[in-house]
């Protein structure tokens, strides 16, 4: 039906025939002449009806937007004037001879043209429109080319691709599981995997030692820009290694993964952070190096204060009072030191001091700020030392519990960053490493795994680990591009009795982890080599590298905020019957049809 994509036709091929097929992009009527532009995947080419092939003009006459067609015609030199070097294929058109509707189409609600504001929902309604643009195709396939740049790496490093089930058993990745009631076991349940941690520790159990897959992984949990319920990790774990092996491997296929899709070159030997570092410094795990702003701790600087907010902060073992200073920023408004103060508001932070720096030679008399009065002298020029203040700075301030203002002034180093346009441009990599092995929840007060239960301690001894859990660092790595984790992974726990133990402070007894996890122990005791592995979420990478401010944009059929699919309308109700199959009987608030 086709000879050439419209992309693909160019110069060489003036005096050729041609066939082309695909979507009218555009329809013009010029003094007689019609103008066709006719999309594929590849991109547009430029068509000429001439008045004098009446038959044909007669169909031409009859095309709107997206009506799916097929073209022959010879390629021809565009007349001077008529070039547009806009357009991949600008200097041609097609002189149109032969003209077929394939198919017809309804007034679409939104044309595939990039420049168009859509609405959301009805993008997602109609994703197969949504997805002739050439954004959104651009991202789809610049995904398949990354993971098959993965593959092609992983595949030459000796690497076996398996699959792992879907319907298993939960998976425990800090997140709610999606269940699948089974027929045949009338009240029994399959999970979706969260990840496929069990089965690939499995199968390095299994003696297979370099394992890999692109794999789906469901989680029920709070949606952002950045996590869909089901979505796409690449897995891997390799036996017999130890963290350098696996960061070497990753840093290895990041650099193939840019050089080849974006011709970027990302430096070897990625820098290391311990993850105190990064909340000491940036008040994040996943901190954005790009930005140049840090936290700077000040709370030996203000203890005994007549600011009982950071006074107490400063006394208090979980409290911390920190600094953010913003050069130049004395030109904020009141209104927007205002709005930084509501802002940090949302993480809960009271408020947000701040000193502004308007003339640093002037002692406290070139200071603005409300907080001084409750300061000495000596406090104040100490802190403008340390954060190395010059006129024209604000310095910021954050103090009260450890988690909050980490997280509040955190934000805010991230947005002042955004806003005062401080972003440096280019890729910013680091491993995040020496994470705690357990943090405390808030609600229930037990100890939870900070990365999976499985992750090894760097101390092996179980009384210490036992005496100290909160003080206990993991064999635990994040991987992290321009402030979005990428990746993560650990070295695993290989012997039964270390398992039992971190089983037991996470509160699982022998008999729940036998009933949970026994395959696991099981296989543990049965000659389990060494192992670690990791795994990167592919869609968070293909965001990165297609430049998308969503993971919605490289998923071909992403949900929405409330984890529904507007396309097929899913999650759906069932009708009795099969309910009943399946032994499920509904609360009578929820409706079935
Ligand atoms: P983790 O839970 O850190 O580790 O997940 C690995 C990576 O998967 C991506 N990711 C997500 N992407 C989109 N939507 C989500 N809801 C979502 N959740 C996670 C992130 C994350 O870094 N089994 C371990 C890995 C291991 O230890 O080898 C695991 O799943 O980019
Ligand atoms: P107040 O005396 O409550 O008006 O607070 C004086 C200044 O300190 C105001 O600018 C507040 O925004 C700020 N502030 C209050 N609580 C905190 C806090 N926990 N951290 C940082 N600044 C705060």
């Amino acid at each position: 039906m086709r000879s050439h994509y419209c992309a693909s036709v160019n110069e060489t091929m003036s005096g050729q025939s041609v066939s082309v097929c695909g979507w009218v992009h555009n329809r013009r009527d010029h003094g007689g002449v019609i103008f066709l532009d006719i999309r594929d995947r590849s991109g547009l080419v430029q068509v000429v009806y001439e008045p004098e092939l009446a038959d044909i003009f007669v169909v031409a006459e009859k095309l709107r937007h997206e009506f799916v067609v097929s073209v022959k015609g010879i390629v021809r030199p565009r007349p001077e004037g008529m070039i547009n070097d806009k357009m991949a294929t600008g200097r041609i058109e097609i002189v149109g001879q032969e003209l077929e509707i394939l198919n017809q189409s309804l007034t679409p609600p939104f044309l595939p043209d990039d420049h168009q504001l859509i609405n959301e929902d009805l993008r997602y309604t109609y994703r197969y429109l949504d997805l002739r643009r050439s954004k959104m195709q651009n991202n789809l396939i610049l995904r398949h080319h990354m993971n098959r740049c993965i593959r092609e790496y992983l595949n030459a490093q000796g690497f076996i691709d398996i699959e792992t089930p879907m319907l298993t058993k939960a998976t425990p990745e800090g997140a709610r599981d999606y269940l699948v009631p089974s027929r045949v076991h009338p009240g029994q349940f399959y999970a979706l995997p969260q990840s496929p941690q069990l089965f690939k520790q499995i199968l390095m159990m299994s003696g297979f030692d370099k394992y890999y897959q692109i794999v789906r992984c469901f989680r029920d949990e709070d949606l952002r820009a950045d996590r869909q319920p089901e979505f796409t990790q690449l897995d891997l774990e390799m036996s017999f290694i130890n963290e350098d092996t696996i960061e070497q491997l990753i840093e290895g296929m990041l650099q193939k993964v840019f050089r080849e899709i974006l011709d970027v070159e990302l430096p070897t030997n990625l820098p290391r952070m311990t993850y105190s570092e990064a909340m000491r410094r940036f008040g994040s795990d996943k901190p954005d190096l790009r930005i140049p702003l840090e936290l700077v701790d000040v709370a030996d600087l203000v203890k005994g204060c007549d600011f009982n907010v950071f006074a107490s902060a400063a006394e208090n073992p979980e409290g911390r009072v920190v600094a953010l200073k913003l050069p130049n920023g004395c030109s904020l408004s009141r209104k927007e030191l205002d709005d930084y103060g509501n802002f940090v508001g949302i993480y809960g932070a009271k408020g947000l001091a701040y000193i502004k720096v308007n003339d640093r030679d002037q002692g406290l008399q070139g200071l603005q700020s409300p907080i001084i009065k409750f300061l000495s002298e000596t406090s104040v020029n100490a802190i403008l030392d340390r954060v190395d203040a010059k006129t024209g700075d604000v310095i910021f301030f954050g103090a009260g519990h450890e988690q909050l203002v980490n997280e509040s002034m955190g934000a805010l180093r991230v947005k002042l960053g955004h806003d005062c346009k401080l972003v440096e441009s280019g890729w910013r990599l680091l491993w995040v490493v020496d994470w705690p092995m357990f943090e405390i929840d808030a609600k229930t007060k037990q100890l939870q795994a900070m990365h999976h239960p499985f992750t090894s301690p760097k101390e092996l001894s179980i009384d210490s680990l036992k005496q100290n859990p909160t003080k206990t660092l993991a064999r635990a790595y994040d991987i992290v591009i321009n402030g979005y984790e990428i990746g993560g992974g650990s070295i695993r726990i290989h012997r039964p009795e270390l398992q039992q133990a971190v089983f037991d402070l996470l509160g699982i007894n022998e008999e729940e982890a036998k009933e949970k996890f026994g395959f696991l122990l099981g296989a543990l005791e049965h000659g389990c080599p060494p192992h670690g592995g990791i795994a990167l979420g592919i869609d968070r990478l293909a965001m990165l590298l297609t430049n998308s401010d969503s993971i919605r944009d490289v998923i071909a059929f992403p949900k929405t905020q409330s984890a529904s699919c507007l396309l097929t309308s899913a999650p759906s109700s069932v009708n009795s019957v099969q309910l009943n199959e399946l032994g499920i009987r509904l609360a009578s608030t929820t409706q079935t049809k």
